[in-house]
């Protein structure tokens, strides 16, 4: 039989309510979330480098200021989502440590590089489109603290996928030379974009329990087809084609039939042999280690002001 803590929590649960920080949890509920919400805080920061790379090389003041504002944006994420972490108990030293050591997860869209001025748009389009997907359902995550920072991540990350569709747009409607560096990033980006929702749900060991903890409300693969049904009119409206021979409007299911994803790229990503994993994971640690003087003026600045009397 189920204590009363438990069956107060099984209640919550059941009425869509939500679970706050100094409510009973089950340990595991409280572990998946951790692992989850870590993991989503760590792609914010790690996310903020293939766009950080084209600050100084934006064809423009206008698209400059833009995209500082936007990566800007991605680091204030990454805080929030630290935070709401932190209420679970873990401390942003512990998250941090088990970046920096490789242990810890992050997106593994990530691990690709941006060479092209184009691939800021893709990023926008594809990358912050498919993220709005995953996360306007987890605005209604059952753990209050993540629920409640989703919401604004999410009014946020709209305006990314704006901007990113509007650099694809300008491209698009440029020279012949331009129509094919947006389209030549849009074919790098999407099959990685649509990996983003995990693996497909016969093969997704988190997701029966997550939603049934309503921290999912959708399966990996439904999140994925809700994408390209969204994607699909866009692509038209740019006039760029999505890399897919086999994608086809399904009369009897009035979804899209999508081609075959590449699994065996995805797991040698998570496995840390993508692209860019080695180069992002260095460049992590060492703005760790650059930042280690700032973190010890900080400590020892606030330890002066605990030490001095209340004026
Ligand atoms: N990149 C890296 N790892 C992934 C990815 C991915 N795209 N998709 C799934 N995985 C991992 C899972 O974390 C899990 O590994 P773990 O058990 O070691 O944690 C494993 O693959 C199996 O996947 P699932 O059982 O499907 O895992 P889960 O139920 O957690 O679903 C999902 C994965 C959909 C990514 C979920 O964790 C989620 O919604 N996270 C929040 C959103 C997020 O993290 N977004 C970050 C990118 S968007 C951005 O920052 C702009």
């Amino acid at each position: 039989t189920a204590s009363v803590e438990e069956q107060q929590f099984t209640d919550l649960i059941a009425a869509d309510s939500r679970i706050e920080p100094r409510d009973w949890m089950p340990d595991a509920y409280r572990k998946t979330l951790v692992r989850q919400i870590s993991q989503h805080a760590h792609s914010e920061i790690i996310g903020m480098q293939p766009e950080s790379n084209w600050i100084t090389r934006a064809p423009s003041l206008k698209r400059k200021a833009i995209l500082i504002a936007k990566v800007q944006d991605e680091a204030g994420h990454g805080l929030y989502l630290y935070s709401a972490a932190q209420t679970l108990g873990t401390s942003r030293d512990e998250m941090t440590d088990a970046l920096i050591a490789g242990r810890a997860r992050y997106s593994s869209i990530f691990n690709y590089p941006a060479p092209s001025w184009a691939d800021i748009g893709s990023i926008g389009w594809l990358v912050d489109g498919a993220a709005i997907c995953n996360q306007v359902p987890l605005c209604r995550a059952s753990y209050g603290p993540y629920g409640r920072a989703m919401v604004r991540i999410c009014k946020e990350e709209s305006f990314h996928q704006r901007q990113g569709f509007e650099i694809l747009l300008e491209l698009m409607q440029g020279t012949a030379a331009q129509r094919e560096m947006a389209q030549e990033s849009v074919n790098r980006w999407y099959w990685p974009a649509l990996m983003m929702f995990g693996p497909p749900d016969d093969d997704s060991p988190n997701s029966a329990q997550s939603m049934k903890w309503k921290i999912k409300r959708h399966s990996n693969d439904e999140l994925r087809q809700r994408f390209v049904n969204m994607l699909v009119p866009q692509a038209a409206v740019l006039g760029v084609t999505l890399p897919d021979p086999d994608l086809r409007f399904n009369e009897a299911t009035q979804l899209y039939d999508l081609g075959e994803i590449d699994w065996t790229e995805f797991h040698e990503v998570l496995a840390g042999r993508g692209p860019a994993n080695a180069q992002r994971l260095q460049r992590r640690r060492d703005a760790h280690d650059d930042g280690r003087w700032v973190r010890e003026a900080a400590a020892a600045y606030a330890h002066k002001m605990a030490a001095k009397p209340a004026t």
